[in-house]
């Protein structure tokens, strides 16, 4: 079983389009889709489950598509926080914070506070995040300590570097799921995934369920991993 997964929760637009509903019903059953899979990675011992819940280029949506997105971010937090907790599962953020709604961050800061000290499944919610921000972010940090004369530049390394993302002390993900069949990262943990393994599911996010989360992580098992190394039974 992989420690670590993550998912890029996509397709909604498309499962709602294909029903003639407005994409709002989409993003809804998405919701639903994120509780029975937050459900299933719990209950199949994985350690974290990271998820895509909104982008820094989805700004670049309708307003009318942020509103709903931003509500349904909302009301997940206040209706399903106290079931969360109540599993022991630990919830984390990664992402900017700084534009987002006051009242949205306070949401954002309550679910990590609350759930601080659960030593259950880690579910690590990727909001207004982008992966080329978090590594400017964490230039950014080591050039001020650079200038200040508190680092030498050659003591910046990989392993500094990623020091200063946004839940550095969280493993690489194992595995990156993507649901809808789209084959590309759309700047989602680009550094973290690295030698992370990819599977491209071709359903839409809203008909994910457990059967289908445990399709993926058999093809995940059948994957060989070498990191550019050899496998052991080359090896000699
Ligand atoms: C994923 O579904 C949810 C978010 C990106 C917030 P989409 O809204 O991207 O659905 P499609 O890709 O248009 O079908
Ligand atoms: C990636 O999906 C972002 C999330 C799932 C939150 P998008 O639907 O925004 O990605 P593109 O635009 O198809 O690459
Ligand atoms: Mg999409």
């Amino acid at each position: 079983m992989p420690r670590h997964v993550a998912i890029i929760m996509d397709g909604n637009g498309r499962w709602a389009a294909a029903r003639g509903l407005p994409r709002v019903e989409g993003h809804r059953r998405g919701v639903e889709a994120l509780r029975r899979t937050v459900r299933a990675a719990g209950d199949l011992g994985i350690s974290v489950l990271t998820i895509f819940s909104f982008s820094s280029e989805n700004w670049s949506r309708p307003p009318s598509e942020i509103h709903d997105l931003m509500g349904l971010l909302r009301r997940f937090v206040r209706n399903d926080l106290a079931d969360l907790h109540s599993r022991n599962v630990r919830v984390r953020i990664i992402g900017e914070r700084e534009d987002l709604d006051r009242d949205i961050c306070l949401l954002l800061q309550e679910a990590e506070d609350l759930t601080r000290n659960n030593d259950g499944l880690v579910l690590v919610i990727a909001f207004n995040y982008g992966a080329r921000q978090e590594i400017a972010r964490a230039a950014r940090r080591v050039a001020i300590e650079v200038a200040q004369g508190r680092l030498s530049a050659e003591a910046v390394t990989p392993e500094l570097l990623a020091r200063h993302f946004h839940a550095s002390d969280i493993p690489d993900p194992d595995v990156i799921i993507r649901t809808s069949g789209e084959q590309r990262l759309s700047n989602f943990l680009l550094w973290q995934a690295a030698y992370s393994e990819l599977v491209f599911v071709p359903i839409n996010w809203p008909d994910f369920d457990r059967t289908a989360l445990e399709g993926a992580l058999a093809e995940y098992r059948r994957r060989e991993r070498r990191f550019g190394g050899l496998i052991a039974q080359t090896a000699s």
